[in-house]
């Protein structure tokens, strides 16, 4: 099928990259000119494994292409998919502001029948609206339907998760666009659910909701573990193996962060309160996630005393393993607070060194430093902040050997604590 994509933002890119390598042509728009030149080229403007490889080999066939203009791309497609940002405002709500001009920009391209297809996060209802501003630009007797059909992809594991999707969401407001859904999808082998625009759209937000509150469970959790000295890993373990639960999203830790959980869910407690529901459950996985952190800053408080001129090494930026993203990230929220103190960070990460910079600038209070083993050289404390599995494989009698004082504040739960005591640590970590 031919396609386009509108938008080469993580869910934009990666979506038509891994439509391309399932044989569809596609042509991804964007509007940031130097973006397109960079994909031109062979370049891409994001860390995400496998996915260069994917565009590239899919631009050399052929079926992938980048282009500036939105008419080329709908002049060119059966189908044609939004996914441009929907960042959040200051009050929780989502700024629906690209989504409504891309509307209007696909309206004003339409010559013939075509499917749109909202990619983005968005609140419930969006469907109808963008139905009614295409109506309402689009040229007289022109025919469309627009589809609702999130994506699911986590950050760092994009291409594994759109290859092989758990299920795939389609919501239509008329049974028309559904066969040319269903070819679309066909070669995913994944499991169709086709529903109303309003229900898929809520899909999203639901989903999302729930496994923040995972997240946010376990660490409450966490909270009671500390308190009575049990194992918030052994607790989760014995619980997530009924499989009405499921062990996943279970990791209790500093909080979730990204550019998702944190904004779905102000967006969908600011939507639900709008339909007239105080959604007071999802408050409070907000709550204790911003706990966490204060909790986990309380930690290294109690022991270092005193952070004025301390020197702490901190490993991991980004907001979880695997990605060069650092917005909302705990890790950069917990170096903001340990530096407004006084502290003098020595900071490392795989990815996300450079993105990190624009938020933590470079000093001679915040060193960054490329070989993580080097990370713990003379510092009063070492900190994980971030789950990237690398991190399990530090050198850890190295690190001993050149700290000042050998304490590691772990908050991700890395290390085994016995392990830790055994070979000469303090070691703090999260419900454990
Ligand atoms: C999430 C959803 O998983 C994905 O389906 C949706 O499309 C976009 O939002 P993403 O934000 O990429 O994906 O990352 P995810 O792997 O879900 O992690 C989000 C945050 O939760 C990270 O900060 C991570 O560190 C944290 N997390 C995750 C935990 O603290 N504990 C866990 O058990 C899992």
């Amino acid at each position: 099928m031919r396609l386009c994509i509108i938008g080469t933002g993580y869910v934009g890119l990666v979506t038509g990259a891994c439509f391309a390598e399932v044989g569809h042509t596609v042509v991804c728009v964007d509007a940031d000119a130097k973006k397109v030149a960079l994909l031109r080229s062979g370049g891409i403007p994001i860390y995400e494994p496998g996915l260069e490889e994917v565009v590239r080999r899919n631009v050399a066939s052929g079926r992938l292409s980048f282009t500036g203009s939105t008419a080329e791309g709908v002049a060119a497609s059966e189908v044609v998919f939004i996914a441009v940002p929907t960042p959040p405002q200051a009050d929780g709500s989502v700024d629906m502001s690209y989504i409504e001009a891309v509307a209007r920009e696909v309206a004003a391209s339409l010559t013939a029948y075509r499917i749109i297809v909202d990619k983005s996060t968005v609140p419930v209802k969006t469907g109808e609206k963008v139905t009614e501003t295409i109506k309402r630009y689009c040229p007289a007797g022109v025919d469309f339907d627009v589809v609702s059909n999130p994506e699911f992809l986590r950050e760092g594991f994009a291409v594994a998760d759109l290859m092989k999707p758990d299920r795939i969401v389609v919501g239509v407001g008329s049974p028309r666009p559904v066969a040319a859904m269903r070819e679309l999808y066909a070669p995913f082998d994944a499991p169709v659910i086709v529903t109303d625009t309003n229900s898929a759209e809520l899909i999203k937000h639901a989903a999302n909701s729930f496994l923040a509150l995972k997240i946010s469970y376990a660490n409450a959790l966490s909270v009671i573990c500390d308190a009575a000295g049990a194992n918030i890993q052994e607790v989760t373990r014995g619980m997530g193996l009924d499989n009405r639960i499921g062990t996943r999203f279970l990791n209790a830790g500093l909080g979730f962060g990204g550019s998702c959980f944190p904004k779905d869910l102000s967006a969908f407690i600011h939507i639900s309160e709008q339909l007239g529901y105080d959604f007071r459950l999802l408050k409070e996985v907000q709550q204790i996630n911003a706990d966490q952190m204060v909790r986990f800053v309380k930690k290294i408080h109690d022991t270092l005393w005193v952070l004025k001129d301390k020197r702490i090494g901190v490993l991991g930026l980004a907001f979880k393993q695997n990605t060069d993203d650092v917005r909302t990230s705990p890790a950069i929220d917990l170096c903001q607070r340990l530096a407004k103190e006084g502290a003098h960070l020595r900071v490392s990460d795989p990815q996300a060194m450079e993105k990190a910079k624009a938020l933590l600038p470079p000093s001679a209070a915040m060193e960054y430093v490329d070989d993580m083993d080097a990370v713990a050289e003379g510092c009063d404390a070492l900190v994980i902040a971030t789950e990237w599995p690398q991190f399990t494989q530090l050198d850890l009698a190295r690190a001993k050997r050149s700290m000042r004082t050998p304490i590691i504040f772990d908050g991700r739960n890395l290390f085994d604590p016995a392990e830790m005591k055994r070979l000469g640590f303090i070691y703090k970590s999260v419900g454990r």
